[in-house]
């Protein structure tokens, strides 16, 4: 009888980082390996927050609107909270730009050397309807010599150090990419740990998949509609049409998009002027993720996300983002 294979080798997320960081950064200080694990235990806590909601009466409007003017769920106050006092409590960072906080915050004593951008809960206006949600966070170091300001976080995608999300849905799953290609954990919550789960994560070249609320169709620019309708039309590579598939919470479409491949886009249109998604935490990391798994993300005249710098902390960008043949053959409509 052959014993049976249980793996007693498990790669978690600390593991990994800290081999990544031998490997990449042999000297580096082990700061951002801690500040990784303060993210996790952030995660791990909000997970367990969204799964006893339904019990403890955590669904529903919190009644205040964030700076963005979405209204505020009673989780997105309570993701915003959980994360912001992980963080205060991991002594590496200096400064957090959240969804749901109007202005920067300073964290006074700290002599962290990190500025850490959240989107706490993202998808929150599905989470009374149980679907999948998650947490986007991207991360700058310091500038030289900074003691922590807005000039530390009004910068380009490409300065981040490290970018990712964690996905509640039937498990959590994070995505992180410290520039050296995407990795995927999963959370095993027996041993608490994060586990290796997709190594080097890589996107398929071509999927017929998009992901747009098509409800808006009217107010998108000319060239949006045309490219979308010639996903409409069966293709001659096989004759089919693209298939539709739009959850409404980007953590989800963006996570079926890196393990499927296909097209996700949120277009700037005549309601929305400059799109709805917010660069520093929900555009530069998922930019970030889509290029290092092989993928590209580019804005309303097809200029890469990441080159783009934010002028305000809840400055908004028009964005797509996906398999490196969906974007150029959307580029042939947009780009000018
Ligand atoms: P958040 O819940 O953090 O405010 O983000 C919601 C965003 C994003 O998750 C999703 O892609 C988009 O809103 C959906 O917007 P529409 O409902 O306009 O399609
Ligand atoms: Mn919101
Ligand atoms: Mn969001
Ligand atoms: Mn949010």
């Amino acid at each position: 009888v052959k014993t049976p294979k249980i793996e007693t080798d498990i790669i978690t997320l600390t593991r990994f980082i800290l081999e990544q960081q031998q490997k990449v950064a042999p000297n580096a200080t082990g700061e951002l390996t801690l500040l990784l694990n303060s993210l996790q235990f952030a995660f791990k806590f909000i997970a367990n927050a969204i799964r006893k909601s339904e019990l403890v009466h955590l669904l529903g409007l919190y009644g205040s609107t964030n700076s963005s003017g979405d209204d505020q769920k009673k989780l997105d106050v309570i993701g915003d909270e959980i994360f912001i006092n992980a963080m205060k409590a991991s002594g590496n960072v200096k400064v957090v730009v959240s969804e749901e906080q109007e202005d920067l915050i300073i964290f006074e004593h700290s002599q962290g050397n990190y500025a850490v951008c959240c989107d706490p809960i993202d998808g929150s206006s599905n989470l009374d309807a149980g679907v999948s949600v998650g947490t986007i966070f991207a991360i700058y170091k310091l500038l030289p010599g900074s003691t922590g300001s807005i000039k530390d976080v009004l910068r380009s995608g490409k300065e981040l150090v490290a970018a990712g999300y964690t996905m509640y849905g039937a498990s959590s799953h994070m995505m992180l990419t410290t520039g050296y290609g995407v990795n995927g954990f999963t959370l095993d919550t027996e041993l608490g740990e994060f586990i290796l789960t997709h190594p080097d994560l890589k996107i398929p070249n071509t999927r017929h998949i998009y992901a747009i609320n098509e409800g808006y169709y009217s107010y998108w620019p000319e060239q949006v509609q045309k490219y979308v309708m010639s996903l409409k039309r069966s293709q001659p590579e096989d004759g089919k049409a693209y298939k539709l598939r739009y959850i409404g919470s980007m953590v989800a479409d963006i996570h079926r998009t890196l393990l499927y491949g296909g097209v996700f886009g949120y277009p700037a249109d005549s309601h929305a002027k400059s799109g709805k998604l917010r660069m520093l935490y929900e555009c530069f990391p998922m930019a970030w993720l889509m290029e290092q798994a092989g993928g590209l993300a580019v804005d309303d005249k097809g200029d890469r996300i990441l080159d783009k710098t934010p002028k305000r902390i809840h400055e908004r960008s028009g964005i797509w983002l996906g398999s490196k043949g969906e974007i150029e053959k959307l580029l042939k409509y947009i780009k000018e």
